[in-house]
């Protein structure tokens, strides 16, 4: 599918391998600029992989090998001369379970901003503006010292969210941000994941086909298909609005998923 848009990223033949297993083959696809691109398939699929070439965090695990090409807003994003540190701070990571660090949430939240110098005369407004984007600041506001790792699951993933946005970043990858929340902080998060969308670029990870129809403007499903070797691989089998791709889906592979699929 090509994008009517302004494209976000550009993935040409991304195939993955780990210790020389091929665990995706050949996907090919582009995201819209803004908005929420879902990718959502079975377990093993390749979801997470494919999600990591898109900020360069496949390079910290051994034995990878990317092929074919990602790029983002026209730049190759595995040119030999781009920095992987810098891609992620451009394009920010948000994983099920929320990664906080054992500081305070002031430190959290201040955490990369102090790793690239900012001022920290300019610190306490940066920290405030970004947890009010996130919509913890009310909830935390009376107590910034408090160690960040007393605070509820949903308070977590709402700082690990306000952390990337410190950094500015232009697009935001999300693994399964919400499979360890309760309802109640599903539904919070999948607010706050629409709000974002407005001036930023947000591809989700997602088992929950109700919560891509409900955040999603495109949506990608990935398969797995039995190799000569036996093995699994995963492919894309279908991408396109959300509303064409989860309702009335183009591939039967897509219905098969849709239809196993329980809420
Ligand atoms: N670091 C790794 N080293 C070796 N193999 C890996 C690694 N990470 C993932 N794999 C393999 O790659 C395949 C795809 O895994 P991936 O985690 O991308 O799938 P997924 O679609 O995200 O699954 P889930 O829905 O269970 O999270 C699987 O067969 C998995 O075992
Ligand atoms: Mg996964």
């Amino acid at each position: 599918m090509t994008a009517a848009g302004p494209i976000a990223f550009d993935l040409a033949h991304v195939s993955v391998s780990y210790g020389g297993v091929e665990v995706v083959n050949d996907v090919t696809m582009t995201v819209p600029e803004r908005g929420v691109f879902a990718i959502l398939g079975p377990s093993g699929s390749g979801k997470s992989t494919l999600l990591r070439t898109l900020n360069r965090m496949n390079d910290l695990v051994a034995g990878v090998r990317i092929g074919g090409t990602v790029s983002f807003r026209g730049q190759d994003l595995y040119a030999p001369e781009v920095e992987a540190t810098a891609i992620r701070q451009q394009i920010g990571m948000v994983f099920q379970k929320p990664n906080v660090f054992p500081s305070s949430i002031f430190d959290n939240v201040a955490y990369g901003p102090r790793l690239h110098h900012h001022r920290s005369e300019a610190l306490d407004d940066l920290v405030r503006a970004s947890l009010q984007r996130a919509a913890l600041w009310e909830e935390v506001r009376g107590d910034l010292a408090k160690d960040a790792r007393t605070l509820s699951g949903g308070q977590q993933q709402r700082l690990v969210l306000a952390r990337c946005l410190a950094l500015g970043p232009q697009a935001i990858l999300m693994d399964e941000p919400t499979s360890a929340l309760d309802p109640h902080a599903t539904g919070h998060i999948e607010e706050l994941i629409t709000a974002l969308a407005e001036d930023c670029t947000i591809v989700l990870v997602t088992h929950n086909v109700n919560q891509a129809r409900r955040v999603a403007q495109t949506s990608a499903v990935l398969s797995t298909r039995r190799t000569e070797a036996g093995g699994l691989v995963g492919e894309l089998v279908e991408v396109g609005e959300t509303a064409q791709v989860l309702t009335a889906p183009a591939d039967a592979r897509t219905a098969r998923f849709l239809s196993e699929y329980l809420d």
